[in-house]
């Protein structure tokens, strides 16, 4: 199945990045065309909270996985992916009789390998990290690869009912071919944003869930709960949005010595999750390089094959997009409301078969179901897939089983100049 010996296809941010003769102006990283200047001061406030280290004192811990979100979202700018796989993100739990339970009482479902006890400022907090607990029956454990949040205010202000859509008319093309909207689980510390997304027809309080799209299974369905959720589970954050932390052993509240002196009951107030929403938000997407002859033709294949029945090229943003500003009130952005994104993702979920089982369950989303992978930016990664397993296009595209195989057959049963087209196509992504 792979092809080994197709240099080609392998990914390497230093050849791409000399790649763009006559390319695009924008760079990548830059805000969105179009913003306010009071939104463009925002993302830039918001970037550099992105970058910032949190320090004992700011609340970082006692748990953490980083200091900052760009530890691990850097490459090639900051709210880019992970380079290398030194930062995956190791989720556990324990399967019994075929069902997955959250390992809560040691310190699942996420571990957290740092811990603030040792450092000065921490004072008699003596917190462990966590350590996985093996041995134990059933446990399982899924690394978790960084994913770029280029453009991600624009998928974020994709309606549901789109998406709802896409999954009704999917199988038309290829009947193996069957994505689920995933309703995301908001958290429950989420409440008070409720308030604050009032979409049209996304502006249920807590009511009926919404169509997640975040996320490698899409189990969160809005930014701003992925902004709130990680810093409160990667930093150690607490915040009012997220504002439980987690201890080694799954007891609550955590102990006075590891609690930020005057800053109850949580570590930051709103401004901090405002503001790193705002930076992810308002980051653009990535452009895609000049169409060529070879480009333009891999691209019709793939969508021949049928990669494009779940990489979808085109969405359009609601005709109101609306966030939470620091006043306290809804603001709409008109730079991302009505537009057109090219993500290349239905952002459904799908079963991609035993090889990908990670056992690993999300909310509807059994061990077998991934949400499909935007590819827009593929050039600037360096790893692909959930666990960051994949180096080369190919590998990624053997990995694809289940409701992906079809695909995945008809691409390497393509002679060898045809699939270097699909590569060219998607290099220039
Ligand atoms: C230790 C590395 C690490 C740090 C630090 C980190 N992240 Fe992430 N991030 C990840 C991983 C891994 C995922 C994939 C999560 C999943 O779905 O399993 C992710 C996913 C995301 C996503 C969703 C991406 C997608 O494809 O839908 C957003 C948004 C995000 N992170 C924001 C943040 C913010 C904001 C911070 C800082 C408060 C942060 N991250 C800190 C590793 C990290
Ligand atoms: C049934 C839906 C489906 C089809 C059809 C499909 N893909 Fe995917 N693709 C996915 C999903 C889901 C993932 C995420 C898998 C994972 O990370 O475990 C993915 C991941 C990828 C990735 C890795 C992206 C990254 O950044 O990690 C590439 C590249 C890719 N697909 C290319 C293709 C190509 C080329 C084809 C056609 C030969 C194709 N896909 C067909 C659903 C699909």
């Amino acid at each position: 199945m792979k092809t080994s010996f197709k240099l080609s296809t392998l990914l390497s941010v230093i050849t791409l990045a000399a790649l763009a003769p006559g390319a695009a102006d924008a760079a990548i990283g830059d805000p969105v065309p179009g913003l306010t200047p009071s939104e463009k001061a925002l993302f830039f406030q918001g970037k550099a909270l992105y970058e910032h280290e949190f320090t004992v004192d700011e609340g970082v811990g006692p748990l953490l996985n980083a200091k900052a979100c760009n530890t691990c979202h850097n490459a090639p700018v900051t709210g880019g992916s992970e380079i290398d796989t030194a930062h995956l993100v190791l989720h556990f739990g324990i399967e019994t009789h075929g069902r997955f339970y959250q390992a809560h009482e040691f310190g699942g479902p996420v571990l957290d390998p740092l811990s603030i006890a040792g450092e000065a400022e921490a004072g008699t907090c003596s917190m462990p990290p966590d350590t996985l607990p093996v041995g134990l029956p059933g446990l399982i454990t899924s690394p978790r690869h960084t994913p770029p949040v280029f453009g991600f205010g624009l998928i974020d202000a994709i309606g549901d009912n789109d998406l709802r859509k896409l999954a009704g008319r999917q199988h038309w093309k290829d009947d193996s071919v069957a994505g689920i909207a995933h309703y995301g689980v908001e958290m429950e510390g989420i409440a008070p944003i409720n308030e604050f997304t009032t979409q049209p027809d996304r502006k249920v309080p807590i009511g009926p869930p919404r169509v997640g799209r975040f996320g490698w299974k899409a189990q969160n369905a809005t930014l701003f709960q992925f902004t709130a959720e990680p810093f409160n589970t990667e930093l150690g954050v607490s915040s009012p949005f997220a504002p439980r932390e987690k201890t080694p052993d799954g007891k609550v509240p955590l102990p006075n010595a590891c609690l930020v002196a005057d800053a109850q009951p949580n570590d930051v107030q709103s401004q901090d999750t405002l503001l790193l929403f705002y930076f992810q938000a308002f980051l653009d997407a990535p452009e895609r390089l000049p169409k060529n002859g070879a480009i333009a033709q891999g691209e019709a294949l793939f969508d021949q094959i049928g990669c494009a029945d779940c990489h979808v090229e085109k969405h359009r943003t609601i005709k109101d997009y609306y966030v939470p500003w620091p006043d306290g009130k809804a603001h709409r952005v008109a730079a991302l409301s009505n537009k057109k994104l090219e993500p290349w993702s239905d952002f459904l979920i799908h079963d991609m078969g035993p090889d990908l089982d990670d056992h690993r369950r999300m909310g509807k989303a059994s061990g077998r179901f991934w949400r499909t992978t935007p590819l827009w930016g593929l050039r600037f990664k360096g790893r692909m897939l959930h666990n960051g397993s994949a180096i080369t296009i190919d590998e990624a595209i053997a990995a694809h089983g289940g409701e992906g195989a079809a695909s995945r057959d008809r691409y390497f049963a393509l002679p060898m100049h045809k699939q270097e087209r699909v590569d060219a196509f998607l290099n220039s992504l």
